[in-house]
């Protein structure tokens, strides 16, 4: 039996659609396989009554097909599903690596990250890595066209999450389909600003590239409360504020001074806003651990 502890993540980070992503310290998910005629699998934790264990609609089920590697897969959620922070990618992270050890496939993370991808289609629809690479590396990520790159860096961090779901396929729809030539140059700058950020961990910087013209403002929409709450977020300290992913989890950048405060903000203005919210005081953390 081999078990992994793949933790969550937040993709975008505003300037980043599809292409940042990072680790947090918590919460995550644990994944234990067991060599098996044919594929399995049991969901315990957060949201399980959420999440199919038939492996033909399961992220997991993808991945062990893909690995040709059929097992009996327990996931104990750790990560609440349409959150916003990586929950399907954390299984799919978690059962990648999980599988290529007990298959000794012998697959580094990097080439895990694809076939992790392969889960995240059957959620979403698409095969977008900026939650999967976070979740197996660890650190900053950067999912480009040209390839995955990673890099460690020390970053507090606040995950609001409310209670409400907002599922990727959905928030994915009114993402717009063009942008013009002013928001392209701004957001380029803003991601710039925000990698530089993380090279010299310093969340001022960060905080300043995680500002999005183009998608969040249409994400935004979705989330009852989001402007309070980012204000309220900002006014508490934060250096910057962003959806986390397809939402409804709110990201706030922030010193580690001012982390515990940020999250309180954020949870009172939910509540004013008649919303149960929960806030991890979080920071940027390793990738997938073999348990
Ligand atoms: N980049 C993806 C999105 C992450 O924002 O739709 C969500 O899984």
């Amino acid at each position: 039996m081999i078990a992994v502890r793949a933790p969550a993540t937040s993709a975008n980070l505003g300037s980043g659609f599809d292409v940042f992503g990072v680790a947090l310290s918590h919460p995550a998910d644990v994944v234990a396989v067991e060599r098996a005629e044919e594929t399995t699998i049991e969901v315990t934790g957060t949201g399980a009554q959420y999440i199919p264990e038939d492996p033909e609609s399961n992220v997991v089920g993808a991945v062990a097909d893909a690995l040709d590697a059929p097992a009996h897969i327990r996931i104990d959620k750790g990560v609440r599903p349409a959150s916003g922070l990586g929950s399907s990618a954390a299984s799919a992270a978690g059962a990648a690596l999980a599988l290529d050890r007990l298959y000794d496939r012998g697959n580094s993370r990097e080439e895990l990250v694809p076939i992790a991808a392969e889960g995240e289609a059957v959620v979403s629809g698409t095969a977008h890595t900026d939650n999967v690479a976070p979740s197996l590396l660890g650190g900053f990520t950067v999912s480009s066209t040209d390839g995955i790159r990673s890099v460690d860096a020390s970053i507090p961090l606040v995950a609001c999450l409310p209670d409400v779901a907002v599922s990727t396929r959905d928030a994915r729809r009114v993402v717009p389909e063009t942008v013009d030539i002013e928001s392209l140059v701004d957001t380029v700058g803003r991601a710039s600003t925000l990698t530089l950020g993380m090279c010299r961990s310093d969340p001022e910087l960060v905080g300043n590239g995680m500002i999005d013209t183009v998608v969040t403002p249409a994400r935004a929409e979705l989330i009852t409360g989001y402007a309070d709450v980012r204000d309220a977020a900002l006014e508490a300290g934060a250096t910057g504020v962003t959806v986390s992913g397809a939402g409804p989890a709110i990201l706030a950048c922030c010193r580690t001074s001012d982390r515990r405060s940020v999250a309180a903000a954020m949870v009172d203005a939910f509540l004013e806003e008649g919303v149960d919210a929960r806030a991890y005081q979080t920071e940027i953390g390793p990738g997938a651990t073999v348990l």
